[in-house]
């Protein structure tokens, strides 16, 4: 293994970050070892405004967490209407730009008064706590206004990120029990309208149970409206009223559910709860983006997914940041969008995937080097190992080498972040995303449950409960426990693979389930497969992840035939096609294989192991693409299981 590059701070960075030095970093790490309820509860207390307080600041039946149990508070009030009594006020709070170039700036107080608009209008229409909400919306500003107006009256909330299906997004209504969808007519991508409402309508085909679909008109396009279901968001606001307070809700009430890939084909609601979540997201906000006042803090992750829950809306809010929104794709108009972005709006801390930088760096040095970039002072990623010559780029091109980069690890189901660097105390190491967060007790071990040696590699596991962590999956505890805490009792099973090398630092190698991440998005193998089955002429499936140089992973599928006369190619481009409309675009297979079996053991499970082995290095054939190629596989998968 050569040595790793090590990139410290500056001394300049150092002296103004909120942790100063490894020494910073230790004593907050060991203050919270030694005593995790008195480190969370000092922070809680000073970090989020309580209705009331709590009596216990933990407690702990494994697998289930209360944290600050018996408390009252209210996210939207937390991240709004506290700061109107502060110089915040007039603050920017979210900064947006549509695709098209429109800009909306609304501070604190504007945006409050859009929430409590918004919810005033959900309470008129009978909507209270423990009601859930499906929201499918563009990035617009609606759409936190959307989030924090369901928190505001304890409506717990699902966001589905846009690019789902009508199918996938059906099948979370149903799973949630949904009485309410919140969307738009469409959004821009490319240049293009992307519509939503037409997946709304065949949705709610087979949800009878929603009684309320509210759309918001963004593209102006023609939209048909279902009466008695159907309600525009700007006909309903003409009767809003400004005077809908926050509901003091338990710490432990259901803030929002997440649905995400797990091992089966069926997606997984993942439940956060209010008070730990919220602390655990302002928190890191400090720890890992050194949140100062003045800066202008862009994560340009969709918020439909994690994060950009917890960092373009509930983290940084709280928090009293500018976060900006923007809508729309990097390359639009062309490859500078982003760049263009950070000139314009003097944009400090950025916060991207590295599939997001390894599609930039294709573009060509051209396109940054053509901006003014120097309002940037923190760069971030997260979502899926970063590549060192990725990272190596962000620091020279985008940092110009002055920019510490926080490597954030973590997970839909962790809340927050886990395992960063904290900028101005933890010197960077490109590929590793370093330390735990104060209060995170990492380790890894064997499939005994053993803790490995120095960079041995082995399954990441968390050893103690954190604020922010899954306290269930919606409906389903049975799975909740056994996914999650079976394999080594008492402690959390991350599904992730690494190692730790002789300084401590983690090293996150990727999933060791059957979970693809494909530009940082997670997607179930058996998810894939169970949309191919349903293909009329599809006899069995097969789906791995295949190493892709853009985007991480590419999803490429193995699949045998029902008898019929088929062109491959023409039946190719339909079962991408297929995969699309069953879970979404940004599913669609890179690559269709046909075989006529499947390489399977006795008991007639497939291996997708051998497959993985195929398409990473053609290792068990030559050339694979063929027939022969895969039979061959096969009678090798047999021969194994005869042994
Ligand atoms: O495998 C890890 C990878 O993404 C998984 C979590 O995916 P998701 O729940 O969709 O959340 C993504 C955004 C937090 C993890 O199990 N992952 C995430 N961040 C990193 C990472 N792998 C390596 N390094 C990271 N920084």
């Amino acid at each position: 293994m050569s040595t790793p590059s090590v990139y410290p701070p500056s001394e300049d960075f150092v002296r103004k970050a909120h942790v100063q030095g490894m020494k910073g970093y230790l004593d907050l790490y060991r203050r919270a070892e030694q005593d995790p309820e008195t480190f969370w509860g000092e922070i809680a207390e000073r970090e989020i405004h309580w209705f009331e307080k709590w009596s216990k600041v933990l407690e702990w039946n494994p697998p289930f967490a209360r944290w600050f149990a018996g408390a009252k508070l209210n996210v939207s009030y937390n991240c709004l209407d506290r700061h109107l009594t502060t110089p915040r006020k007039n603050k920017v709070a979210i900064l947006w730009e549509g695709e098209p170039g429109e800009q909306r700036a609304l501070t604190y107080q504007e945006l409050h008064r859009l929430v409590v608009r918004f919810a005033s209008v959900l309470q008129s229409r009978g909507y209270k706590a423990g009601d859930r909400a499906i929201i499918y919306m563009p990035m617009i500003p609606e759409l936190p206004i959307a989030m924090l107006a369901c928190t505001r009256l304890g409506i717990i909330h699902s966001v589905v990120f846009g690019g789902f299906s009508a199918e996938a997004l059906k099948a979370r209504i149903q799973d949630l029990g949904a009485t309410l969808v919140i969307t738009a007519d469409g959004g821009f991508r490319r240049g293009k309208e992307i519509k939503l409402k037409p997946a709304v309508d065949a949705a709610l085909e087979e949800c009878p149970g929603v009684r309320d679909a509210i759309v918001y008109r963004r593209t102006g396009s023609d939209t048909p409206m279902k009466q008695g279901r159907d309600l525009w968001w700007h006909e309903l606001d003409e009767h809003a009223t400004e005077d809908c307070p926050a509901v003091p809700l338990d710490s432990e009430h259901p803030l929002f559910v997440l649905y995400t890939s797990g091992t089966t084909g069926k997606p997984k609601g993942i439940l956060h709860t209010t008070g730990g979540y919220l602390t655990h997201v302002t928190a890191t906000m400090q720890w890992v983006f050194d949140l100062k006042e003045e800066d202008t803090y862009w994560c340009s992750a969709d918020i439909g997914w994690v994060t950009g829950h917890s960092y373009i809306v509930y983290g940084p809010l709280a928090g009293g940041a500018t976060s900006v929104m923007y809508e729309g794709a990097p390359d639009y108009p062309q490859f500078d969008r982003w760049w263009r972005i950070i000139e314009k709006y003097r944009i400090s801390i950025l916060y991207t995937s590295p599939t997001a930088i390894r599609a930039l760096i294709r573009q060509g040095d051209q396109w940054p080097n053509a901006h003014d970039l120097s309002s940037l002072r923190l760069l971030g990623s997260v979502g899926e190992p970063i590549n060192p010559a990725a990272w190596e780029w962000y620091n020279r091109v985008i940092g110009k080498g002055r920019c510490p980069i926080v490597d954030t690890w973590w997970q839909t189901e962790t809340g927050g972040i886990l395992i960063a660097p904290m900028p101005g105390a933890v010197p960077a190491k490109p590929g590793s995303g370093t330390l735990p967060m104060p209060g995170i007790i990492p380790d890894i071990v064997d499939l005994k449950g053993f803790e490995v040696g120095t960079d041995q590699e082995g399954f990441l596991i968390l050893r103690r409960p954190w604020p922010g962590m899954i306290r269930g999956i919606w409906g389903d505890p049975e799975r909740f426990r056994e996914q999650y805490w079976t394999r080594v009792p008492g402690s959390y099973f991350t599904g992730d693979a690494a190692r730790r090398d002789a300084d401590g630092y983690f090293w996150v190698l990727g999933r060791v389930d059957d979970v693809m991440n494909v530009s940082g998005h997670r997607l179930s193998t058996m998810e894939v497969e169970s949309a191919l089955v349903r293909h009329p002429a599809v006899a069995e499936a097969a789906v791995v992840g295949k190493p892709h140089e853009i985007t991480g992973q590419a999803v490429c599928c193995f699949v045998t035939l029902k008898k019929g006369d088929y062109s491959h190619e023409q039946l190719g481009k339909e079962l991408r096609q297929w995969v699309a409309h069953e879970i979404g675009a940004f599913a669609r297979p890179e690559e269709i294989r046909f075989t006529d079996a499947l390489p399977k053991t006795r008991s007639g499970k497939i291996m997708r192991r051998l497959l993985r082995e195929i398409v990473t290095n053609n290792s068990v054939t030559g050339d694979v693409t063929t027939l022969e190629d895969l039979s061959v596989v096969t009678k090798l998968a047999a021969q194994q299981d005869e042994e």
